[in-house]
């Protein structure tokens, strides 16, 4: 039996081996990490990570030939495959900090599988890294091996959290990483930035993506107007590829991207002070409901809008009860526990569902950051609606400029 092993149970490896060991049931599947919690949660029925779909995967392989464990080094030295989705979060110090992705993860690994390996192995790099990586890694194996031959293989993972298991199921790439995770993003900050200025001359920011959208050498996704783009990857990888531009002396070009992130906490900035301009210029003591928190359809808060939300919310001194089903109260604790701003006020957790709202005040306010909401029926039934991108309610054009 082939035994493949992949060392990082996170957001990528857990579900990315769960895909394989279903669809290769002759493969026996390794996923091993450091964390303790983690593969203890993989090892329950209360997974460490919630992917629609993934529960049901993982309950159809796990102990068959999907295996979860903290034994790295045996793992590794039993298999004849290792992938490697160990994170590569941004430096946070030396050169390159605020930028370069780190690459601690990755390099304190590869000495580990030289070391352990007795048999030739292919090693395959799932986190993403800077092109020649690959090269480097192998000089770190191939300088600590016994004799033993290691290929290094570069597979970039392309699925997105929210989506994870229908994107395993139907891959559509596999090269070209840093480049897509800038042009993504670069699309959402474009529509972002048109949102501004269709609030600003009343125009209606999802008609401009529909008609730009039906250009063929445009096309209709990644078009919607939202607070801002979130996750773990895409400001991480723009903040490389910046990095990369700077060494190899293209500050324009790095300027460029500098832009795509500029906007994005533009526009978070910018819905703060709308929320705070609206609501008579001071939110200070007021309740404000915030409905989700996490990333998508998934419990990951990694770099979510809603974060960078709530801090400037809580730091104008607003009163916050925060619900999203995937999200338990100590990890919002935790994400707004990072001190951005200082504030006094306690953040309140509370179940809250959005089928069941009605009005309680007037006048009521809906702040929509991803335009979801029915604004036609939350009018109706007396809610001051603002959506992004969108024409105002008379309402709110009357209203001052933030002061
Ligand atoms: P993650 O942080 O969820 O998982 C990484 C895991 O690696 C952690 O559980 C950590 O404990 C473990 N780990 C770190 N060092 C280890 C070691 N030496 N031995 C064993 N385990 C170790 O990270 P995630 O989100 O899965 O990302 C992994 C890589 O995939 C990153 O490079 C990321 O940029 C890339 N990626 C992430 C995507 C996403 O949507 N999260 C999408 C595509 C790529």
């Amino acid at each position: 039996m082939v035994k493949i092993c992949c060392i990082g149970a996170g957001y990528v490896g857990g579900p990315t081996m769960a895909v394989i060991a279903l669809k290769c049931p002759e493969i026996e599947v390794a996923v091993v990490d450091i964390s303790v919690s983690r593969i203890t949660a993989w090892n329950t029925d209360a997974h460490p990570i919630y992917e629609p779909g993934l529960d049901e995967v993982v309950k159809k392989c796990r102990g068959k030939n999907l295996f979860f464990s903290t034994d790295v080094e045996k793992h590794v030295s039993e298999t004849d495959i290792v992938f490697v989705s160990v994170k590569t979060p941004t430096k946070t110090q030396g050169l390159g900090a605020g930028k370069a992705a780190d690459l601690t993860y990755w390099e304190s690994a590869a000495p580990m599988i030289a070391d352990v390996s007795k048999s030739n192995k292919i090693v395959v790099e799932k986190s993403t890294v800077l092109v020649k990586t690959a090269e480097a890694i192998e000089k770190i194996l191939n300088h600590n091996s016994k004799g033993i031959d290691f290929q290094i293989l570069s597979n970039p993972e392309f699925l997105a959290e929210g989506t994870e298991i229908k994107d395993l199921f139907n891959p559509d790439r596999s090269h070209s990483k840093l480049a897509a995770n800038a042009f993504l993003p670069q699309r959402i900050s474009s529509v972002n930035a048109m949102s501004a200025l269709c609030e600003a001359t009343g125009a209606d920011v999802s008609q401009v993506s529909h008609a730009v959208g039906k250009d063929a050498r445009i096309g209709p996704k990644f078009l919607n107007a939202s607070v801002g783009f979130g996750g773990s990857c895409f400001q991480k990888d723009i903040l490389n590829l910046i990095y990369i531009c700077e060494c190899n002396g293209l500050p324009e070009v790095a300027n460029y991207w500098k832009q795509v992130i500029k906007i994005n906490d533009y526009q978070k900035t910018r819905f703060v002070n709308q929320i705070v301009s609206l609501m008579f210029n001071t939110v200070s003591g007021k309740k404000i409901a915030i409905l989700g928190f996490a990333l998508k359809d998934t419990g990951d808060t990694r770099e979510t809008p809603a974060i960078d939300v709530c801090k400037g919310l809580l730091g104008y001194k607003a009163r916050l009860s925060i619900y999203d089903p995937q999200v338990n109260e100590e990890q919002i604790q935790r994400d707004l526990a990072m001190n951005k701003f200082d504030w006094d006020h306690p953040i309140h957790l509370q179940p809250t569902s959005p089928t069941s709202i009605k009005q309680v005040n007037i006048p009521s306010f809906i702040f929509d950051g991803w335009n979801v909401v029915d604004e036609g029926k939350l009018r109706a039934i007396g809610f001051i609606v603002y959506p992004i991108g969108k024409p105002l309610d008379q309402w709110l054009k009357d209203m001052p400029p933030l002061a």
